[in-house]
């Protein structure tokens, strides 16, 4: 059914919005800053900064016991003992916690992705992203997204958990099937689910006995207040972590392949001004910022004069934040060099990405490579350029040619 009317029958995978939702940003934040719709379970869609960031840091009225964009499926019956089952989805500790246990849960996994544990990924990264641009290179032509982004995190987050590469093809169809596909399909999400938690079962199982140098065995070793921690937390922070680790981040280097294919001048200035590089990231990820998450509501509140009830669901649309005119300047232009750009596109408050050093990391290092090996680079003409959107957006098909 097409959209009657973005203020209150929004619909966030409608295939134009999901292509190009900047033009609906920028209508709804001017005339209904809280947008509502009844698609997909129902939700409020927040656009203007302000109320974006306020949501994000009032934990007393929004839970994210579901961080969804769209309702849980039921929870798969056999990995049921296996995960802490709230709200009906599949907890993902922290991102699933609110407080008081958000903050251990969230300060075992910190010192995983602090800027020294990911220094020692650049290497490996720096290798795979050359190789990665040599082949498409070569054949002059290729898919930067599936060819180039969507190759780089899954292979360094399970290096991460100590997991064979060889799964790297596998990990990609899970995390699509749980968030990309599944998003309008629950069974699609909840057969995803569900192999992702048989899969870290048994590789939880493995660590038991022959402990390695991993995120998994590190988990496993570790005590909250001198208790183990339990094996579905193990489990359900592994999932947090291969879903949210993977396909945000290829997402982000896909967008930004996009926008240096699509950006001559921009692409130009990037290879003979290296040392932009670190603002540019930043640009990058506040224009194109790939993740919206949600919220529940706690208890009866109000926001910009909107009446949020118990139980429903708020989207927090942190790229239309980015966007938004009150806090950025000439929001809809990527300016390399912008030198005042506190993007929200890690999020904001207790949740804020904990991840967010690896992704910069690999962000930077994917763009780097591909610009070394492929100064001249643009769309293929008359190639098709897709998107997924709704929880993660960013380019699945992306023609380039070369030179
Ligand atoms: C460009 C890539 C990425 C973006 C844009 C991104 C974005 C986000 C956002 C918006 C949140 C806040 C969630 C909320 O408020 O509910 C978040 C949380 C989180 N992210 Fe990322 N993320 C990225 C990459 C990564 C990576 C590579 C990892 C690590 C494997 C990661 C791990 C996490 C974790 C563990 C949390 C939960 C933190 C908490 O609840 O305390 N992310 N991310």
């Amino acid at each position: 059914m097409p959209v009657s009317s973005w203020a209150d029958d929004y619909d966030i995978f409608d295939h134009d919005y999901v292509a190009n939702p900047f033009p609906v940003w920028d209508e709804l934040r001017g005339t209904c800053p809280v947008a509502h719709t009844d698609r997909w379970g129902g939700s409020w869609m927040p656009t203007r900064y302000e109320d974006v960031s306020a949501i994000a840091h009032d934990t007393e009225h929004f839970s994210s016991r579901e961080v969804l964009v769209t309702p849980a499926p039921e929870p798969p019956e056999d990995g049921e003992e296996m995960v802490l089952q709230l709200g009906g989805e599949v907890a993902a500790p922290p991102i699933t916690s609110d407080p008081p246990e958000h903050q251990w849960a969230r300060r075992l996994i910190l010192p995983m992705f602090a800027p020294k544990a990911v220094e020692k990924y650049e290497p490996i990264t720096r290798d795979l992203c050359r190789s990665l641009v040599q082949d498409l290179v070569a054949a002059g032509k290729g898919d930067a997204a599936v060819g180039y982004a969507q190759q780089i995190p899954v292979r360094i987050i399970a290096k991460m958990l100590g997991i064979p590469e060889s799964m790297s093809e596998t990990f990609t169809q899970w995390v699509r099937g749980a968030l990309e596909l599944g998003a309008t399909d629950p069974e699609v999400r909840q057969e995803a689910f569900k192999e992702i938690i048989t899969y870290l079962f048994e590789e939880v199982t493995k660590r038991k006995e022959h402990p390695g140098d991993d995120i998994l065995s590190e988990l496993l070793a570790a005590e909250v207040d001198g208790e183990p921690v339990p094996d579905y937390h193990v489990i359900g922070t592994g999932i947090l972590i291969l879903v949210a680790g993977i396909d945000t981040t290829w997402s982000a280097i896909g967008s930004a392949i996009w926008h240096l294919a699509t950006h001559p001048e921009d692409r130009r200035r990037l290879v003979a001004e290296p040392d932009l590089m670190p603002l540019a990231v930043e640009e990058l990820l506040r224009a194109y910022s790939p993740v919206t998450m949600a919220r529940v509501v706690k208890e009866d509140v109000e926001v910009n004069g909107c009446p949020m009830k118990v139980d429903d669901r708020v989207l927090l649309s942190f790229p239309s934040a980015n966007r938004d005119p009150e806090v950025f300047e000439r929001p809809n232009e990527v300016i390399l060099d912008r030198a005042k750009n506190r993007h929200i596109a890690f999020g904001a408050g207790i949740h804020r990405c904990a991840g967010s050093n690896l992704a910069r990391m690999e962000l930077r290092v994917a763009i780097e490579e591909f610009l070394r090996a492929a100064p001249e680079f643009s769309l293929e003409d008359g190639a098709t350029v897709t998107w997924a959107g709704g929880q993660v957006r960013g380019p699945r098909q992306l023609p380039v040619v070369f030179g």
